[in-house]
């Protein structure tokens, strides 16, 4: 499903460059819910935006249903990443000015569905997140955990196979981070791949699996028997 091949991403850094994904082999198959478990700066986003095809690895190949990333056209890319995957990000990073049922219906506006399936498929997801009487209440007129809520709901509106899942419970307490993690294992049960980024062991222990990064390297993967965690070059490479 997706599979990564010594997956490099460089940034500059003065007098050099850091590797904030260093030669990352990595397979999530279908249906499987994962979870990448890292410290602050290890580079969990960094994976999670090669992985949802918002950014482009330095070196290094990601291969996804079997197609290299990489051979992909502008366009086609768009549409892997429209139809294929869902994003789910810590700040919710939900519209301000629209409705919970709009900013679900946006994903599908912008592929050009019709007005009323945009509306139908809204309501369908808030109802099954459990906002079915929050579809008017913009953002600000809900909790964070409510916020998120909408945002897994926007991310299943072209219900894609993938989702991906960036630090989803950092900024909601405990009702809410159980709410969200519920949400994701029914999601997982209905079979979709589940990619579930946090800094939180806790929350990490709801996933199947458990893949731990450190400086740009998996150090652990509790799905890999014989894992060969050696080649501990420095991460700081100076010219
Ligand atoms: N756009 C960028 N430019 C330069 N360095 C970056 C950029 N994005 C991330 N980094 C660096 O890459 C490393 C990994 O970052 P990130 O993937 O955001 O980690 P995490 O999500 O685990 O906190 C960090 O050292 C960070 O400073
Ligand atoms: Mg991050």
């Amino acid at each position: 499903m997706l599979r990564t091949e010594n997956l490099t991403k460089l940034y500059p850094l003065s007098g050099g460059t850091v590797a904030a994904l260093d030669h990352v082999n990595l397979h999530v198959k279908a249906s499987e819910y994962a979870a990448i478990i890292g410290p602050s700066g290890s580079g969990k986003s960094t994976l999670m935006h090669i992985l949802g095809c918002l950014d482009n690895p330095s070196s290094g190949s990601y291969c996804l249903h079997g197609r290299d990333v990489a051979s992909l056209g502008k366009d086609e890319l768009a549409r892997v990443r429209g139809e294929e995957i869902g994003f789910v990000f810590q700040g919710f990073q939900l519209l301000p000015r629209l409705t919970a049922e709009e900013n679900v219906a946006l994903p599908l506006l912008l592929c050009g569905i019709p007005a009323r399936q945009r509306t139908e498929t809204a309501r369908r997801l808030l109802t099954r997140v459990g906002l079915g009487q929050r579809l008017q209440h913009t953002p600000s007129q809900l909790s964070g955990g409510q916020q998120q809520r909408v945002a897994i709901a926007r991310a299943l509106a072209r219900d894609p196979a993938v989702l991906l899942a960036d630090e989803p419970t950092g900024n909601l307490d405990g009702q809410a981070t159980a709410d969200v993690l519920a949400l994701l294992d029914e999601l997982h049960q209905e079979g979709r791949t589940i990619l579930l980024i946090t800094h939180d062991g806790v929350v990490a222990q709801r996933a199947q699996r458990q893949i731990a990064i450190s400086q740009g390297r998996i150090i652990h993967d509790s799905g890999i028997k014989n894992p060969s965690f050696d080649n501990f070059s420095p991460k700081i490479m100076t010219k």
